[in-house]
């Protein structure tokens, strides 16, 4: 039984909607990562496994529980953290408010514990507790919010973005955080712009078009092009050469991530 699985989601707002029949899974320990052009849905699908969106049709199983009419705090409570897209940390808080924010669900016994934990993780955040979130820079931000998501403890932690607006020397560390968290037996969700990087340490990946998942596949598979490598996800020449089937499932990759680039083979760069 898969860890997650949503089963033709489909969710709005108001009249429009914004996300059409998805089904996806989640297996336990997995990196799996949802990658799309702006606009194509990819917030609002983190926002409906944890419940800031309710699913307008469609079922959410958590370990074969349907869970999708409870309220984000029990989802949050069995095991689903959301580190939402721009942080949403409290900048007016410090450091130690923000951490118990994560923790408002969780049992007191487990919160000491739980420090312990994040600050292992980032020994900044011990050093600096009572310091105002505000002062951080948006990449010590992007890892309060997600030490943040880790004082509950969670099964899932859906990170949304996590690379925006992060200095690149910091985006190497969060996307390393991420797969040291997936080796602790955290399995993660993971919403980015940034493709290449996102595929490089995902198992899997869905790509979304206007709210509908229109790929999905293995990242070696998504990512096996030599045509997509070195054109589109800036990769330097790649070494495998792929067959037809791989080709094809690059080239639409390609086509909906980057659909203003020239196609293969055109003169223009
Ligand atoms: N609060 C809202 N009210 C109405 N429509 C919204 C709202 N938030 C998002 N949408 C619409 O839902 C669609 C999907 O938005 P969503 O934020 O899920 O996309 P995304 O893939 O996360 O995009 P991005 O890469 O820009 O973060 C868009 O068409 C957007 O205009
Ligand atoms: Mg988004």
């Amino acid at each position: 039984m898969p860890l997650l699985e949503l089963r033709a989601v489909s969710v709005g707002y108001g009249r429009n909607r914004v996300l059409q029949n998805v089904n996806l899974t989640l297996e336990r320990g997995e990196i799996v990562t949802l990658l799309g052009a702006n606009g194509a849905g990819k917030s609002t699908l983190a926002k409906s496994i944890s419940g800031l969106m309710p699913a307008e049709a469609g079922a959410i199983l958590l370990e074969g529980e349907p869970i999708e009419t409870l309220p984000p705090a029990e989802r949050l409570r069995r095991g689903i953290a959301h580190v939402p897209e721009g942080r949403q940390i409290f900048a007016g808080m410090t450091v130690a408010e923000n951490l118990a924010l994560g923790a408002y669900a969780s049992p007191d016994a487990d919160k000491s514990e739980r420090l312990e934990f994040v600050w292992a993780l980032f020994p900044i955040l011990r050093d600096r507790m009572q310091d105002l979130a505000g002062n951080f820079s948006g990449g010590q931000q992007q890892m309060l919010a997600i030490a943040r998501g880790l004082m509950s403890r969670p099964k899932i932690l859906l990170l949304d973005e996590p690379s925006l607006g992060v200095a690149p020397l910091l985006v190497a560390e969060i996307f390393r955080l991420i797969v040291s968290l997936r080796a602790q037996g955290i399995t993660i969700l993971l919403a980015e712009q940034n493709a290449r990087q996102a595929l490089s340490i995902a198992d899997r990946g869905y790509v979304f078009e206007n709210g509908r998942i229109t790929l999905s596949g293995a990242s070696k598979d998504l990512l096996n092009s030599p045509d997509v490598a070195e054109r589109y996800l800036g990769m330097g020449s790649a070494t495998e050469v792929s067959g037809a089937a791989s080709a094809a499932l690059a080239g639409r990759l390609r086509g909906v991530l980057f659909p203003d680039a020239a196609p293969a083979g055109g003169a223009s760069t």
